[in-house]
């Protein structure tokens, strides 16, 4: 028996031992399900994460057993950890409820509702979060931000009005590579992730910043415009790799390689980081050895229909998601992310960047 001292920290009513120092999200994530906060900038794998986005927020109804007194106001529980005896209401308590539903609010005010032309519909945790967590309307009159177009480089696209400012991206260069290129300039609403000087991000494991995005505000250029995530197949895959594991995710239709990311955990996180040239070279099957069907854990759209769950795997959308599906606009109406003229459900096969050229 490990003798590493233990509190004990009960969420939503179930009680679980964990190791002192731990987090209260780390807590709930022990115990699993429906009592997990989602984190949206909380990332277990890089030092520092947490603390930006607020969507992790709990109320301590008991500080812990010396001292019971309930703490005054929700808290971030990715930086608050358990004290002995501590209890967290999460889905439990009205008042989290109500107050995820306003980050939400936040977090969208400002983010396009381009959802059907965006590459990262459906794996998206801003879309997950705003149906499970957020309001069906808006209240927000005013125009939505923009930013001038900027060309990171010739693997990462970005689009800058999707951020939601989460921090992930520049941790994840500061942390992996060498040699940081970008970060978040200027301050408030008008806080931008950027080159400064236009450079490319060509690091060798600057790709993973794709993968850690939790928006579509970092997408592959690769793979951009080429396919519906949810019309291609999850398989697990690998390759001897002299500069990462090599262990990774196929995105496949048919024969054809889509599209190659890093594993991820139940968590959205990635498990191995893998290198620029096995995410952006790699693209034929000739490439890997394919092991089988990606096991999809996390309730997604991915996870409809034809793949092994390790839950009880959903098969219409509506199970998916928990509740019917909001068809609330017209994309044409709200965003000129794209021509006008252009109706998506006219174009054969998946839609492809010409269609949508400047
Ligand atoms: S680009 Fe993505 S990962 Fe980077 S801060 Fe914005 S939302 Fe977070
Ligand atoms: S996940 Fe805790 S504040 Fe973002």
């Amino acid at each position: 028996m490990s003798d590493t001292p233990k509190f004990k920290v009960t969420v939503d009513n179930i009680s679980i031992e964990v190791p002192v120092g731990t987090t209260i999200l780390n807590a709930a994530r022990m115990i699993g399900g429906d009592v997990t906060p989602p984190a949206m900038c909380y990332y277990s794998k890089l030092d520092g994460s947490g603390g930006k986005c607020r969507t992790c927020l709990v109320e301590v109804s008991k500080g812990s057993e010396k001292d019971p007194r309930p703490m005054p106001k929700l808290v971030a529980s990715c930086r608050t950890t358990v004290m002995d005896g501590m209890e967290v209401k999460n889905i439990t308590s009205e008042k989290v409820v109500d107050a995820r539903k306003g980050v939400v609010e936040f977090l969208l005010l400002n983010h396009p509702l381009d959802c059907p032309v965006c590459d990262q519909a459906g794996e998206c945790d801003l879309q997950n979060l705003s149906y499970e967590h957020g309001n069906e309307g808006t209240r927000y009159e005013f125009p939505r931000r923009t930013f001038e177009k900027e060309d990171i480089g010739p693997y990462i696209q970005l689009h800058m009005t999707r951020c939601i400012m989460c921090f992930r991206c520049v941790y994840t260069a500061e942390q992996l590579t060498n040699r940081r290129e970008h970060g978040i300039l200027e301050r408030g609403d008008h806080a931008q992730i950027s080159t400064m000087l236009n450079k490319a991000l060509d690091n060798e494991f600057i790709g993973n910043v794709i993968d850690v995005c939790p928006v579509g505000a970092l997408t592959d250029k690769t793979f951009r415009f080429k396919n519906r995530v949810w019309f291609t197949k999850p398989m697990d895959a690998h390759r001897d790799c002299s500069c990462c594991k090599g262990k990774v995710r196929l995105w496949m239709r048919g024969d054809e390689v889509y599209r190659v990311t890093a594993r991820k955990d139940q968590w959205g996180e990635v498990e191995d980081w893998i290198c620029n040239e096995c995410r952006f070279q790699k693209k034929s099957t000739k490439d890997w050895v394919i092991e089988g069907p990606t096991k999809v854990a996390r309730n997604s759209v991915i996870a409809q229909g034809h793949y092994e769950g390790t839950k009880k795997t959903p098969i219409v959308i509506d199970k998916v998601i928990g509740k019917d599906p909001k068809f609330l606009l017209d994309i044409h109406d709200i965003s000129d992310v794209n021509k006008p003229e252009i109706e998506l459900s006219k174009i054969k096969g998946p839609a492809h960047s010409n269609d949508f050229k400047d």
